[in-house]
């Protein structure tokens, strides 16, 4: 039931000290995308990453680059993660007014374009965007942090996204991040999700661990 749900491992959970292994590690273990998770300690209550991150882990993979935008202002910053080698870019509409030129925008930038709610945030949010956006990312948790429990009020979302979507008749993935583990990974697909973040479930362990603990994420 779970196959064909892609994996996305968010780094937040990796060792820092070591990232370029870490990217090298989870993609030789099953990965399908790198979720790169940017915060700017203003619109989330963290401090992670900046592009000269996102560029300097670009030649140690060939997995598309997931790079989730928690920063607000987030137009001034599209320019430079795309050059530095994202293949998506997710922006929040709470961030900022002008979600859709947001998007505009990425897709200029001949990217990929993705727009990620935040758990009190409706599914209507999506009515003026679906003809535009290439994924949904819905928050399971309070973006912020990695680590925290998955909220269970998402996977009615999530149901409602993906009948949105399959009306749109466009290609959309449905990615769900925060607090999945082998069992909310389940809930998620069953609700229609098709791409899972896992930063705990994936990074727990260390390298040696991270093919079972892919693998368990997609079911197996
Ligand atoms: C939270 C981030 C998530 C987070 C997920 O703001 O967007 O990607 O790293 O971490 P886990 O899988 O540990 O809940
Ligand atoms: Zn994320």
């Amino acid at each position: 039931m779970q196959q064909g749900v892609r994996i996305a491992p968010s780094i937040l959970s990796a060792d820092f000290a070591r990232l370029g292994e870490e990217v090298r590690a989870v993609a030789a273990a099953g990965a399908d995308w790198l979720h790169v998770d940017v915060m700017d300690g203003h619109f989330v209550p963290n401090l992670t990453i900046g592009p000269a991150v996102v560029k300097a882990l670009r030649p140690h993979a060939t997995l598309p680059f997931d790079v989730h935008l928690m920063i607000a202002p987030v137009d001034p910053f599209l320019e430079a993660f795309a050059e530095a080698g994202a293949d998506i870019i997710t922006v929040h509409p709470e961030a900022g007014p002008h979600v859709h030129r947001s998007i505009q925008r990425i897709k200029a930038l001949g990217k990929r374009a993705g727009v990620s709610l935040n758990p009190a945030t409706p599914a209507k949010m999506l009515d003026y965007l679906i003809d535009e956006i290439d994924l949904v990312l819905v928050m399971s948790v309070n973006p912020g942090f990695g680590g925290q429990s998955f909220i269970a009020s998402q996977l009615k979302k999530i149901a409602a996204i993906r009948t949105m979507i399959d009306k749109s008749g466009r290609a959309i993935d449905l990615e769900v991040d925060g607090g999945i583990d082998a069992d909310t990974a389940r809930q998620a697909v069953e609700a229609g999700a098709d791409v899972l973040v896992a930063g705990t479930a994936t990074f727990r362990g260390g390298p040696g661990a991270y093919a079972a603990n892919i693998a368990a994420l997609r079911g197996q």
